[in-house]
């Protein structure tokens, strides 16, 4: 099994990338294999509703949100992490969530997701909840901890030394490798994931 662990922080070494570590150690010493991606340090901008990814399989506009697909599809878990930016998430990180979510959500149903933020100060809590959206809107079981996913600090040295917060990204990547171990079982007892209704389309200009 497989976890792709997705730093949107312009830091490639930074806080966000410390808090992710930490998860995918405790995600190795569970059996499960992890890759981290890291969405690079130029701007991300966000979808612009062209629609096509709809042809190309892929965002047209390339980039992170492209090369992050061959990765996913044969991911069996997601965490995205961003850092707070203006007291929510990173808007290269949301810009990119929103373009992989128009563009590679059938890579994302389904599978377990977490979310994980880190700051200086404050906005922590605004950050994992616009995160949360994509995984919510994928039918993705969302893995918590045993307090909201953040770790504090400047530089990925103090994120380091949070030791708090460290802690809950361990107890995430328990949380996230039980889950995996439970969906795996679950598929060997013959359960498979649901099939969704759909096609209805609430009009609200009547
Ligand atoms: C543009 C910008 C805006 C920021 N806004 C906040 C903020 O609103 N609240 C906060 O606590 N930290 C803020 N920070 C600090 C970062 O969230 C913090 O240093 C974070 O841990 C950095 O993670 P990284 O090393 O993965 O980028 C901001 C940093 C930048 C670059």
């Amino acid at each position: 099994m497989h976890v792709l662990l997705i730093n949107g922080s312009p830091h490639k070494q930074g806080c966000t990338d410390a808090a992710l570590r930490e998860v995918a150690a405790t995600l190795q010493e569970a059996g499960i294999e992890t890759t981290i991606f890291h969405i690079g340090a130029a701007p991300v901008g966000g979808c612009v509703g062209c629609g096509g990814c709809a042809k190309a399989g892929k965002c047209v506009f390339g980039g992170p949100v492209a090369d992050v697909l061959p990765l996913l599809e044969k991911a069996d878990g997601v965490i995205f992490g961003a850092p707070v930016h203006y007291a929510t998430a990173a808007g290269s990180m949301l810009g990119f969530m929103h373009r992989l979510a128009m563009s590679g959500g059938t890579y994302l149903r389904h599978k377990p997701a977490a979310v994980v933020t880190s700051a200086r100060r404050a906005g922590t809590t605004t950050a994992l909840e616009a995160m949360e959206k994509v995984p919510q809107f994928f039918e993705m079981p969302l893995i918590s901890s045993t307090y909201w996913p953040m770790v504090h600090g400047g530089k990925a040295e103090e994120a380091a030394l949070d030791e708090e917060g460290m802690q809950i990204m361990r107890n995430l990547g328990r949380n996230m490798a039980w889950m995996l171990h439970c969906i795996e079982a679950g598929k060997a007892a013959g359960i498979e994931a649901p099939q969704a209704e759909s096609g209805k389309r609430t009009s609200f200009i009547r």
